[in-house]
């Protein structure tokens, strides 16, 4: 045993003598989030939580969706509803309590909340802001909406809430309304076809506690060719029209 550990270190020696790298490294990846936690007075596992009545309610019928050997499949829409009750933002009570709830390893719980970028690992502001930068959005002047973004809100930058907790901005990938591009999402609502002058007037609603018309910006009802019509454009042909005589 010892023989075989001093092998071991004698190789390492080796190795390091030769100049070889003991270990591979790679770039550092700098993210808005860390995907550890820490302890920290307002996120730590001693602080209470459970769902409250209407979060339970809804809990148990989604549970009730599943053979009973399977309600951790619920795992997904439970943090969710945690995620909601608790003001937008997943903390380590919150997963700890759905691994209760479901009779799971918390562990698998961090699992999930870590992998989804939809869970909020830290707390966010009343307003989640949410830009999509991908490249059909940043085509059409995604940049430029962030930028508006963050120079109104008093000059935050993306991974940050304003002072008075209004508002938090992320960048975030595609949404999947590309047709509709630039877009942000704020809340549960898209806001599409957005220019830096609907962009602020936008935040500002939002600033005074309003609620904006969620959809293009643009006067477009969906995402209608915004030229018109340009093909189907004739009255279309009904059946029997354009058959040979013998067949009509
Ligand atoms: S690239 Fe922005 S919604 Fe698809």
């Amino acid at each position: 045993m010892f023989a075989a550990r001093r092998a071991v270190a004698q190789a390492a020696r080796a190795q390091t003598a030769s100049s070889s790298r003991l270990f591979s490294t790679s770039t550092c990846r700098k993210s808005d989030a860390i995907f550890n936690h820490r302890d920290t007075p307002y996120n730590n596992p001693k602080i209470p939580f459970e769902f409250d009545a209407e979060s339970a309610k809804r809990a148990q019928e989604i549970i009730s969706r599943y053979p009973p050997q399977y309600k951790k499949a619920a795992v997904i829409p439970l943090l969710d509803i945690g995620q909601r009750q608790n003001k937008g933002w997943t903390s380590i009570s919150v997963m700890n309590y759905v691994a209760k709830l479901l009779e799971m390893p918390p562990m698998r719980v961090y699992e999930v909340a870590t992998f989804y970028t939809m869970f909020n690992r830290e707390p966010i502001g009343d307003n989640f802001v949410q830009v999509c930068t991908t490249t059909p959005c940043m085509l059409r002047g995604s940049t430029e909406i962030l930028d508006t973004i963050c120079s109104h809100l008093g000059g935050i930058k993306p991974g940050e809430t304003t002072k008075d907790g209004k508002f938090t901005v992320i960048e975030v990938e595609c949404q999947g309304a590309c047709s509709n591009a630039p877009m942000v999402v704020i809340g549960d609502d898209f806001y599409e076809d957005l220019t830096p002058d609907s962009t602020k007037k936008i935040l500002d609603a939002f600033s005074k506690g309003q609620k904006p018309k969620p959809g293009p910006q643009s006067g477009r009802f969906t995402s209608e060719n915004s030229a018109g019509l340009t093909a189907l454009a004739s009255k279309p042909y009904g059946p029997g029209e354009h058959c040979s005589p013998e067949f009509s």
